[in-house]
């Protein structure tokens, strides 16, 4: 459903190429992990998938396909019609992607206003019940609240919820629990595995936390200085690392050892 072919995008203010020829493809419901260090271009490539380039700013090339249909060069209005209706995002920082003086609920519905003819009483039903499958309690009362009288969890729980609205084909997450605790990242991972059981999403989930992306996706990618370096199965890619980058990333990561309280 979503073919990425020979992406390239160069800043102009930059003399390397952010991302230098990805190629990458998911399955209709497939979650595809992308992980690598910190300036590799796993968030310049989900922009690309979102639509969410600063075209101005760069020069780009490639196919992103949804489906058959380019995102890359898609005109704005194209671009407008796909982006929160096929194409759901959720990125790291709930606190700044939501609008602080909206409320919650209007925030939730806020894709269904730009691409349905839903009435406004159709729109806050949707709202309410996506806000339930993200397993917020109490939606009805939190439809009316401001996002600073939220928690972190609850605002990335809200923000998912506004991704998944209008049901889009293909989530993109960039880094979507980073800022969070661990208990509350591992409820907001079971969180995406039930929305992309129960409503079959896609998921392009972007982690530099090998453990997390193992935990919620079929396939990784590796991505290292604007290319990939390893793609496959996960448990493959875990257990048997070809690439020196990924060897290194998976005997970073820390081994569970038994604590006793
Ligand atoms: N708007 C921009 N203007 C100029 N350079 C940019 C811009 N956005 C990203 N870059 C550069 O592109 C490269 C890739 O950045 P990107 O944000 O995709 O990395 P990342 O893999 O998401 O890293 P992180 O794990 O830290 O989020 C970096 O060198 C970054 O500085
Ligand atoms: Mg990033």
């Amino acid at each position: 459903m979503l073919e990425i072919r020979d992406l390239h995008v160069k800043f102009h203010s930059r003399c390397r190429e952010a991302v230098a020829g990805v190629s990458l493809s998911i399955a209709d419901g497939e979650i595809l992990g992308l992980v690598g260090e910190s300036g590799s271009g796993k968030s310049v490539t989900a922009m690309s998938v979102a639509g969410l380039l600063p075209r101005k700013q760069c020069d780009y090339s490639g196919d992103v396909l949804l489906d058959g249909a380019d995102l890359l060069h898609a005109d704005r209005s194209a671009l407008r019609k796909i982006q929160g209706r096929e194409i759901g995002v959720v990125f790291q920082e709930p606190q700044s992607s939501l609008d602080p003086v909206m409320k919650v609920g209007k925030q939730v519905e806020e894709c269904l206003y730009l691409h349905t003819s839903l009435t406004k009483e159709e729109r806050r039903a949707r709202a309410l019940s996506a806000m339930a499958a993200v397993e917020l309690s109490d939606p009805e009362v939190l439809y009316g609240k401001y996002p600073h009288e939220l928690s972190g969890g609850m605002l990335q729980r809200a923000m998912i919820a506004a991704a998944a609205v209008t049901h889009p084909k293909l989530l993109v997450l960039d880094e979507p629990t980073t800022a969070l605790d661990v208990t509350i990242q591992s409820q907001i991972l079971e969180l995406l595995k039930k929305l992309n059981r129960e409503y079959g999403m896609s998921m392009l989930f972007i982690s530099h936390n090998l453990n997390v992306v193992r935990k919620l996706s079929s396939r990784v990618a590796v991505m290292q200085t604007g290319v990939i370096v390893e793609t496959g199965v996960t448990e493959d890619v875990y257990a048997n690392p070809r690439h020196p980058y990924t060897k290194k990333l998976v005997a970073a990561i820390p081994t569970r050892k038994k604590k006793n309280f």
